[in-house]
């Protein structure tokens, strides 16, 4: 894959000086990086601290079209901080009437990287998704023969399902068929939360991998209830129980290359999310590094870091592996409680936390 030599280095410069990591620089596997005013605001968050990031198409209207991506694209790149090399990888938003040739010129030309399925009204601007996944087997097909990933939002919109069974429900419903429909397809299944989705894709062939976001490994579904009504802890897939969350910690800090960083970073303004029927999304970019620092820390796992945010992700999906390095410090760094866009705010995971780890940025030393 890539010749270069591992740039792991855990480093306690002298004694009582704050631990260092220096890892290989990680790609981010699932973000929404919005448009306009807010994609301003957010990209160089992403930016400053993955080299890649795979970007989410459920924009207002959907990316569905070559042309729309290659614009998109254009537009993130004319919002990043001079100087800070970062690549967005487009996807492809799937409908029920996508248009299969689209689909494979978007890969066979290198602009799109990988095709989303949102079952329709399953989460935020997924009204255009698919409303029965038997409607785009044709495109499966062709995305099989070519090689091209899809990624699952994975949970049913049924709702006659309770809301916390919808990922487990999903699986039995519709991954497991689809899996063996296609079974050269290579499948993520996106932001798992559930005990059930880890094993299943423990157990499932090398084809299907799994993201894990940095907030389904820290809170669980009290976070949403913590002395009254939480709307910033509030996304899809929901959090889940305890038992979850730790099924997710064993997960991400085992080492197993079907697990890698995905943080579906899902910012909104503050009036979206505080209303009487606020939006899904937790935006956690500014945080999401130092986040998974410290998971791994807590769990005794530091050195499976630099794997599970810069190895795992590309190998699955055949791409090279970054050549830089960024530092991590274990440093006290205190989260500002908002962030400014256009004319209001958002509100980032852990607000006004103090974390235990800081992040120092992109190291100078090549590996
Ligand atoms: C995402 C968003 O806001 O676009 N929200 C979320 O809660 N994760 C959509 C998604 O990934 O489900
Ligand atoms: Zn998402």
């Amino acid at each position: 894959m890539s010749g270069f030599r591992d740039p792991l280095r855990i480093e306690t410069p002298t004694p009582g000086a704050a631990t260092r990591l220096v890892i290989r620089q990680p790609d981010d596997w699932h973000v929404h990086l919005r448009d306009g005013d807010m994609l301003r605001a957010v990209v160089n968050e992403t930016a400053r601290q993955f080299a890649r990031a795979i970007v989410m198409p459920n924009l207002v209207p959907p990316v569905t079209t070559v042309a729309a991506a290659e614009a998109y694209r254009s537009r993130i790149q004319a919002a990043l901080a001079p100087g800070l090399a970062f690549t967005p990888l487009m996807t492809a938003y799937l409908t029920d009437t996508i248009d299969p040739c689209e689909i494979e010129r978007g890969f066979e030309t290198g602009v799109f990287t990988a095709a989303k399925m949102y079952p329709a009204h399953a989460t935020t601007n997924s009204a255009q998704g698919v409303t029965d996944i038997q409607r785009i087997y044709h495109v499966l097909e062709v995305m099989q023969r070519i090689g091209m990933p899809l990624l699952l939002h994975g949970e049913v919109a049924d709702h006659r399902v309770d809301v916390f069974d919808r990922e487990a429900v999903f699986i039995e419903r519709v991954l497991a068929k689809l899996l063996a429909a296609f079974p050269a397809l290579r499948v993520v299944l996106e932001h798992i939360t559930t005990e059930a989705a880890v094993a299943f894709v423990e157990t499932a062939g090398p084809n299907l991998g799994a993201t894990i976001t940095p907030h389904h490994l820290v809170i669980n579904r009290n976070a949403m209830f913590e002395g009254g009504i939480r709307p910033h802890m509030y996304c899809l897939p929901v959090a889940k129980r305890e038992r979850h969350r730790l099924a997710l910690r064993r997960a991400a800090t085992s080492g197993n290359p079907k697990f890698f960083l995905g943080t579906d970073s899902a910012p909104h303004v503050v009036g979206e999310k505080e209303s009487d029927c606020g939006c899904a999304g937790i935006f956690n970019a500014p945080v999401a590094l130092e986040t998974y620092a410290a998971v791994f820390d807590e769990e005794g796992a530091l050195e499976k870091l630099e794997a599970f945010a810069a190895e795992h992700g590309p190998r699955f999906y055949g791409l090279s592996l970054n050549t830089g390095s960024i530092v991590l410090e274990r440093t006290p760094r205190r989260v500002s409680p908002t962030m400014v866009v256009a004319n209001t705010r958002m509100i980032p995971f852990q607000a006004n936390a103090s974390l235990a780890w800081t992040f120092r940025g992109r190291s100078s030393g090549a590996c």
